[in-house]
């Protein structure tokens, strides 16, 4: 089999989509929207099979991956470390008589002889901001796999997200993305959430030409790395990053409001202060009157989402809302990506 016989640094990887070269990110791009439009347009050779690991929970994420593979003719295990699985230690040289039965180097090397690639969901610790930042867990894990690896939503990115995302925005507006108005809009939500999705929507767009304004409350910038990418890819694409804490000045002629909530820097530094600070932020929400200050904006969530907290139900309920467009091309995502690391 061809993966087997690669190295491990030759191996094509779906985890980092800065990784991914524009050429065949924008390729990524069209063949999801291919698998959407066209249906059953790439089935794999026969026998492929996927091992997806799931540490955390997720809807989308998991019932996509599991059926893309399946309509494409391949198998699908989906596992949960912990629950009916032995739980993983991950740490290098620990002496493992805690909880943890199986070190990750013998799990993933075991599954990495049964499957042609392997899905792995691993959230933010929340609490190491230089491991989660550097994506130490998911590159353990990438480490330690000797076929190819797919980011199922990491410590910092979400790249399955993002290009579904991109496929909605370049259906939403027939191609013509650049010079579109899109506001990533930070929101109140009750727990200090992970990053990865703001990260991934907020490169998606920069790669995609846009007017990109993340609009946070002060203390809730974005790493400032994740940032600098944001902008090398606004200035090869002709478009713009910038930032903002004032959402109702950010809104103005917006063609597109991403919203999301995260913990910041903050909550990693002082979690007590960041949650103090976030329960003062609750106008930090999509409603109705926002909306209307836009210039008929699309309003775009990665889900779950919590209704009249992060945004209201006349926006989710209302014609703007694209939040299922977004869901649907999970799942033809899920297929473009498998083509792109199964093509032969
Ligand atoms: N958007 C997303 O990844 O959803 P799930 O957490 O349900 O997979």
């Amino acid at each position: 089999m061809e993966t087997i016989t690669k190295t491990r640094s030759q191996l094509r990887h779906f985890v980092d989509e800065t990784d991914i070269p524009n050429g065949d990110w924008l390729d990524l791009v069209q063949s999801t929207l291919e698998h959407r439009t066209l249906g059953h347009v790439w089935h794999p050779p026969v026998g492929r099979s996927v091992a997806l690991l799931f540490f955390n929970p997720s809807l989308r994420t998991r019932t996509s991956a599991e059926l893309a593979v399946t309509q494409l003719g391949a198998h699908a295990t989906v596992l949960q470390p912990g629950v009916g699985v032995w739980p993983f230690a991950f740490t290098e040289g620990e002496a493992m008589d805690g909880n943890e039965a199986e070190h990750i180097r013998e799990a993933v090397g075991v599954l990495s002889r049964y499957y042609d690639t392997l899905g792995v969901r691993m959230f933010a610790s929340m609490t190491d901001y230089n491991q989660d930042r550097n994506e130490v867990l998911m590159q353990t894990f990438v480490g330690a796999s000797s076929v190819p690896v797919i980011n199922l939503e990491s410590a910092f990115s979400h790249p399955g997200q993002s290009l579904a995302d991109a496929a909605t925005l370049v259906d939403t507006f027939d191609g013509d993305t650049k010079a579109k108005k899109f506001v990533l809009t930070w929101t109140y939500h009750p727990k200090a959430l992970p990053m990865a999705v703001a990260n991934s929507a907020l490169l998606t767009a920069a790669r995609l030409g846009m007017e990109v304004t993340v609009a946070r409350p002060r203390g809730y910038g974005l790493d400032p790395g994740v940032m600098a990418v944001a902008q090398d890819y606004a200035q090869a694409t002709g478009g713009s990053v910038t930032e903002s804490d004032d959402l109702q000045a950010s809104l103005a002629d917006a063609d597109v409001i991403y919203a999301k909530a995260w913990g910041g820097m903050l909550g990693y530094a002082d979690p007590k202060a960041e949650s103090e600070r976030r329960s003062s932020l609750t106008d930090w929400r999509v409603t109705g009157d926002l909306m209307r200050r836009t210039n008929q904006a699309r309003f775009m969530h990665c889900l779950p989402v919590r209704r009249n907290v992060v945004v209201d139900d006349e926006v989710l309920d209302g014609r703007s809302a694209i939040h299922l467009d977004q869901a649907e091309n999970r799942l033809h995502a899920q297929k473009a990506v498998l083509q792109y690391l199964w093509q032969e």
